[in-house]
């Protein structure tokens, strides 16, 4: 983290949340939010003796960490990359963020597997992937909020609104159909209305209608 000092940081949070310029991180945050939240719950529930429990847990967590490993690749390739050109330092804490997020990613996939694995083990390991699973989103609440104030506001300050939303079209560009459904459900979830109205906007200028419409019928 660049800043520890809380006023400073307070202070940029309010001037970033007030600020009517383009936020790139902000929607797909709060929809990667919900996801984990959501996942964390339930492995905390999980019924560690019952396998289909089990392989339930493991789809959910399996699903979270690929979402978590696409959005790090997302963000440096399309934002963090052309932004290291301009201002290599701003980036440089939080490409060592998502290294250390690679690393994790892995360590979970192999705890996960052993849970799946069951065993009179298997309850205890359940505790231990909630724990490792807690940790991971806490590290990435952080990090995330970071990226919507640090990270924002340089991005203003070496691009033009203009050139942020080409990045986030570049992006979109290389999602399929599969993938810009998924995220949308996720923001559907985790929106307010304001920002689903906007992004109910852009998604049906976006993609083919019977696309759009498989969307709203899942939402
Ligand atoms: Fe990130």
């Amino acid at each position: 983290m660049l800043m520890t000092d809380a006023t400073t940081r307070d202070t940029l949070t309010d001037a970033v949340a007030a600020n009517p310029r383009l936020q790139p991180y902000r929607l797909i945050h709060k929809a990667l939010r919900a996801l984990m939240f959501h996942t964390l719950q339930r492995v905390a529930a999980l019924d560690a003796a019952r396998v289909d429990d089990r392989a339930a847990m493991q789809a959910a967590v399996d699903e979270l960490l690929q979402v978590c490993a696409d959005h790090l690749a997302h963000e440096t390739r399309f934002y963090h990359a052309p932004l290291r050109e301009r201002a290599p330092r701003a980036v440089l804490p939080f490409d060592d963020d998502h290294g250390g997020h690679e690393i994790t990613i892995t360590a979970l996939r192999t705890r996960m597997a052993q849970v799946a694995a069951g065993g009179a083990g298997a309850r205890a390991e359940a505790y231990a992937l909630y724990l490792e699973l807690t940790r991971f989103i806490a590290e990435n609440l952080e990090h995330m909020a970071d990226e919507e104030t640090q990270l924002t506001q340089a991005l203003w300050q070496h691009f033009s609104d203009a050139e942020i939303a080409a990045m986030g079209d570049r992006l979109r560009a290389t999602f399929s159909a599969q993938e810009s459904t998924y995220y949308l459900r996720w923001m559907a979830r985790a929106l307010d209305d304001a920002e689903l109205a906007a992004l109910a906007g852009d998604a049906r200028a976006g993609m083919p209608p019977e696309v759009f419409a498989g969307v709203l019928g899942l939402t």
